[in-house]
């Protein structure tokens, strides 16, 4: 059987060095050790939140342009937006089809968004909200993935994944592979800058495609302590250190413990941490840069992925529809 990994990224916000560390560059280096890979934008996903419409496309742009940057190779991967492959959709109401209820009551996305509300718990809570993991579901299943590299958030949706495949092959016919997640970022979550993690939702990031200024401001607005140059710091409670380990080779972050112990300023420790960080996204940044030229490039690309991924789904949507019964009436 072929090993076949599959991702999808909520297309939602600017890609920060939290996305890049955690997610970006494991899946783009677990990829070597599978047959093929899939790589996808969800922007259906992102219509979850009721973003605005600018900004799930720039978003659109803005991740899809991340993954390339960072290294993804459109000629050996399927990069594709969900979008542009409807047999998703059509998938997806199937499986809504066969999945109970109380197992989409279980669902932490949902749980924690009704937890908020007193009077009325279903209050705000749309019908999206509610069956996001079967949309995830039916993303998966479509191209039958052995195997989905997630963040342990996610975990929750690869167990519902497995639960929906296996009553549909239970109630018509084995079809999907039962697939197995593969948990990201066994390391912490990466800090933003007010310590907690980094996330577009707490405005804290770190942009990982921002000019070489805007990576200082950011990384300058870091928080730190009021403990002045010369004044012995702790590293093991200090944002600035924790993102620098994420860079740095062994020898260098003891280094750093020392310069911290010898009072070294928040300025220089700040500096220390642009220069790493800048080193290490440059490149990333420079291809971003002439990537940004080529006007045509994200549609065409996107374009191209859904002539290659299509094929794989309408081929899949047909034997499923079969197995339901709507077909060509013999
Ligand atoms: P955000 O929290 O900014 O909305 P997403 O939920 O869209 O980010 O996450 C996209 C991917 O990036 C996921 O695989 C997630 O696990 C990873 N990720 C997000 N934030 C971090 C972080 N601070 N540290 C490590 N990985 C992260
Ligand atoms: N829900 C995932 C997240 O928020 C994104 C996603 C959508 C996904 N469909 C998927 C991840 C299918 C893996 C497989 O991070």
């Amino acid at each position: 059987m072929k090993k076949r990994i599959l991702t999808g990224i909520t297309t939602t916000g600017t890609p920060h060095i939290g996305n890049y560390l955690g997610a970006i560059k494991p899946a783009l280096e677990l990829a070597k050790n599978y047959d093929e890979s899939f790589y996808f934008l969800a922007d259906y996903h992102a219509i979850i939140k009721n973003s605005k419409n600018i900004e799930v496309s720039e978003s659109v742009k803005n991740v899809a342009l991340a993954w390339l940057a960072s290294g993804l190779n459109p000629n050996k991967s399927f990069f594709y937006r969900q979008s542009d492959i409807p047999e998703i959709l059509e998938l997806s109401w199937i499986l809504n089809c066969v999945t109970a209820k109380g197992l989409m009551n279980r669902s932490h996305a949902y749980k924690s968004a009704t937890s908020l509300n007193t009077d009325d718990e279903d209050k705000g809570i749309t019908m999206g909200l509610f069956s996001y993991p079967v949309l995830m579901a039916a993303d998966i299943l479509m191209f039958n993935a052995t195997h989905v590299p997630v963040g342990a958030d996610q975990i929750q949706h690869i167990e519902m994944t497995r639960d929906i495949a296996g009553r549909f092959n239970h109630l018509y016919k084995k079809t999907f592979i039962l697939p197995e997640a593969i948990i990201q970022s066994s390391k912490e979550t990466v800090p933003g800058i007010d310590g907690q993690k980094m996330s577009k939702s707490y405005g804290n990031i770190i942009p990982l495609l921002s000019s070489e200024k805007q990576l200082k401001t950011s990384i300058a607005k870091i928080i730190t302590n009021s403990l002045e140059p010369g004044d012995p710091k702790d590293h093991s409670n200090c944002t600035v250190f924790a993102l620098y380990k994420y860079f740095a080779s062994k020898q260098m972050i003891e280094e750093l413990k020392d310069d911290y112990i010898n009072g070294i300023g928040w300025g220089d420790a700040k500096n220390k941490l642009f220069e790493i960080v800048n080193k290490d996204i440059e490149p990333v940044r420079k291809r971003y840069e002439e990537l940004l030229n080529d006007k045509d490039l994200i549609n065409d690309l996107l374009s191209d992925g859904a002539k290659k991924v299509r094929p794989i789904a309408k081929e899949m949507i047909d034997s499923i529809r079969s197995s339901i019964g709507i077909n060509k009436i013999s």
